[in-house]
């Protein structure tokens, strides 16, 4: 489990704090759902959960994280990654290696899984994103689309228990948004935690998610049901959301 309590961050050199007083608990073997407008600190939420809050990006963190009872601060990003793999908003940018094949096995590699169980990982995890026939290509060579969904293998491959993805159908057309609706059903299936950050909102209630957090400012707003979140078309019209569809028709109907 994941506990997130009573946490506050200020990023180094902004006057304002990106969380305030955030506090939830994910769960393995379900699907939570993050929204809100842009800036409301769901992305700096992910970075908690892995440990790169506050490792990797300095600035001032009051309260704590722990992932299974360890304090993320007493633990290594290294040893958080085994746990919680972390898709970012842009990954893109982070690629370094001369092929698909390579660029996916790196993360196992780093965490000292042996090479058969990388080979068997990375040809796992490269078939769950449909990337398995590109494998020899340069990362680089892709389009936006499979470039997101390669990024998606590289945490795939590591096998973590928790999966936490920013923004993945962004750029995806429908038959990848489909087939990530598989893979993280799958994952959910398969006991592991699931954390979605989306704007899109018609694709996560196809996810079905257990529960969605809303953000604002960088304040939990809501979080429960999504059917309580989803139906309550004006809170999210004011925050920058498009309702499911399924919701509005629903709205307009009581209305009439
Ligand atoms: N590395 C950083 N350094 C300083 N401030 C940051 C950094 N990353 C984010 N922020 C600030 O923290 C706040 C929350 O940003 P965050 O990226 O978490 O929002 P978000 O909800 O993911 O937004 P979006 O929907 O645009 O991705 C914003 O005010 C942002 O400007
Ligand atoms: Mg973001």
């Amino acid at each position: 489990m994941i506990e997130v309590e009573e946490v506050t961050f200020k990023y180094e050199g902004s006057g304002i704090n990106a969380l305030r007083d955030v506090s939830l608990e994910l769960e393995r073997g379900k699907i939570y759902g993050i929204v809100g407008p842009n800036g409301s600190g769901k992305s700096t939420l992910l970075r908690l959960l892995n440990g790169l809050i506050p490792h990797f990006y300095r600035g001032e963190m009051k309260g704590r994280v722990l992932v299974d009872g360890v304090d993320t601060r007493e633990a290594s990003v290294a040893q958080l990654s085994k746990k919680v793999g972390l898709v970012f908003q842009n990954p893109e940018h982070m690629f370094f290696s001369e092929t698909v094949y390579e660029e996916v096995s790196f993360g196992p590699k780093s965490i000292g899984m042996d090479p058969e169980e990388i080979r068997e990982s990375v040809k796992w995890a490269l078939e769950e994103v449909g990337l398995w026939e590109l494998r020899e290509r340069s990362p680089w060579s892709l389009s936006g689309g499979e470039m997101k969904r390669l990024s998606i293998a590289c945490v795939l491959s590591m096998k973590p228990e928790f999966l936490a993805v920013d923004e993945p159908t962004i750029g995806q057309d429908s038959l990848s948004k489909e087939s990530l609706l598989e893979i993280f059903k799958r994952m959910k299936g398969e006991g592991k935690g699931v954390v979605i950050v989306t704007h899109d909102l018609e694709w996560l209630d196809d996810l079905g998610p257990d529960l969605v957090f809303v953000l604002r400012y960088g304040v939990v707003i809501g979080g429960g049901d999504p059917r309580k979140i989803f139906s309550d078309i004006r809170n999210l019209a004011t925050n920058g959301l498009i309702p499911p569809y399924r919701y509005i028709v629903d709205s307009l109907l009581e209305v009439g």
